[in-house]
């Protein structure tokens, strides 16, 4: 089939088909109304029914039109099932965006296999399904754009976030190795690396399994850093990379100069990473011994209420 370009002036997301996973929440969401807000046609592809169906009502009117449907991405043949029934009754699948994610956090030595496999079931394993099912579908198209959802924690390291950031630096890696497979014969791919961004995914680390201390504090240690970066904000930031056929679309300008220090002065940013956990570890055996020192003091007399 020939390739699709858009005529000059045109939106180059109006008139398209796009399945974005995960988009029932947080970075999906926002996707989700920007690329309907430019006229394409999304499914929304979540394993969570309810906030995928709360996300389409809510998409307004005049845009493409939202549909939903409930998926696993860790169910391999549930993934090239919904992208073969969509490109079967659109006629094409324009992009597919693999961004479906959970966070894992916590020391190496409190984590168990589960937090392990769960996130590279779910952020590695999730994106190898959309990619393998739907990259020989746009090779025969001859056109399409695969993005996949990675991380600022895929270009640097991120000490407390270990499996996490192992299953985005493999993300970023099969997303730039198939960008050279599949540039001379129209795939485009990309890679989206964003910093931390005010979604629920902060809020619920460790999902379904044993919570750290990290884990729990994920939300307050993030906005420790100041005003977080909007999901909004990142969608527009995609579109516009995505447009652009960047193959790292990396963002806020905070991740970019993290991701510029990590590769152009790597051993300083390394010896800065682990100043900042040995700041982090003192603070917080200092609260432990503070605690414990309180637990330990007499109380005083009773009182009456
Ligand atoms: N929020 C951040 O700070 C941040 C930063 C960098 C990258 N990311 C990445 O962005 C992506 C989206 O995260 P978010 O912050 O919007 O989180 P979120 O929790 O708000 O949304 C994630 C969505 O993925 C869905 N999901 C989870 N497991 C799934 C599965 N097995 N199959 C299908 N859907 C599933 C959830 O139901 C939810 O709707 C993730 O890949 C995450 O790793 C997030």
């Amino acid at each position: 089939m020939a390739a699709a370009a858009s005529a000059p002036g045109a939106d180059a997301f109006a008139g398209r088909i796009a399945i974005v996973t995960g988009g029932g929440s947080g970075i999906g969401e926002a996707l989700v109304r920007a690329l309907a807000a430019r006229g394409t046609a999304v499914v929304i592809a979540d394993i969570d029914r309810a906030g995928a169906e709360s996300v389409a009502s809510s998409v307004t009117a005049g845009g493409g039109p939202v549909s939903t449907a409930v998926l696993d991405v860790r169910d391999a043949g549930a993934v090239s099932a919904l992208v073969n029934e969509v490109a079967a009754e659109h006629g094409k699948l324009d992009f597919i965006f693999n961004n479906a994610g959970i966070a894992v956090g916590g020391l190496v030595e409190e984590l168990t296999l589960d937090h392990w496999n769960r996130v590279l079931d779910v952020n590695l394993r999730g994106v190898v399904h959309g990619v393998h099912a739907a990259y020989p579908l746009m090779l025969r198209q001859g056109h399409g754009h695969i993005v996949n959802t990675a991380s600022l924690a895929g270009l640097v390291p991120g000490p407390s976030l270990a499996p996490y950031a192992a299953a985005k630096h493999a993300v970023v890696g099969l997303s730039l190795s198939l960008r050279a497979e599949g540039a001379s014969r129209g795939v485009k791919v990309s890679a989206v690396c964003p910093g931390f961004v005010d979604t629920p995914l902060l809020g619920r680390v460790n999902p379904d399994l044993p919570q750290t201390e990290i884990g729990a504090n994920a939300a307050a240690l993030a906005r420790q850093l100041g005003r977080l970066y909007q999901a909004d904000a990142l969608a527009q930031d995609v579109l516009r990379g995505v447009q652009q056929n960047k193959a790292l679309i990396v963002a806020p300008r905070s991740a970019r100069v993290a991701w510029r220090m990590a590769r152009y002065a790597p051993g300083f940013t390394m010896r800065s990473i682990i100043s900042g956990v040995r700041r982090q570890g003192a603070q917080v055996a200092a609260a432990e011994s503070a605690q414990e020192a309180q637990a330990a003091e007499p109380s005083g007399p009773a009182k009456s209420p």
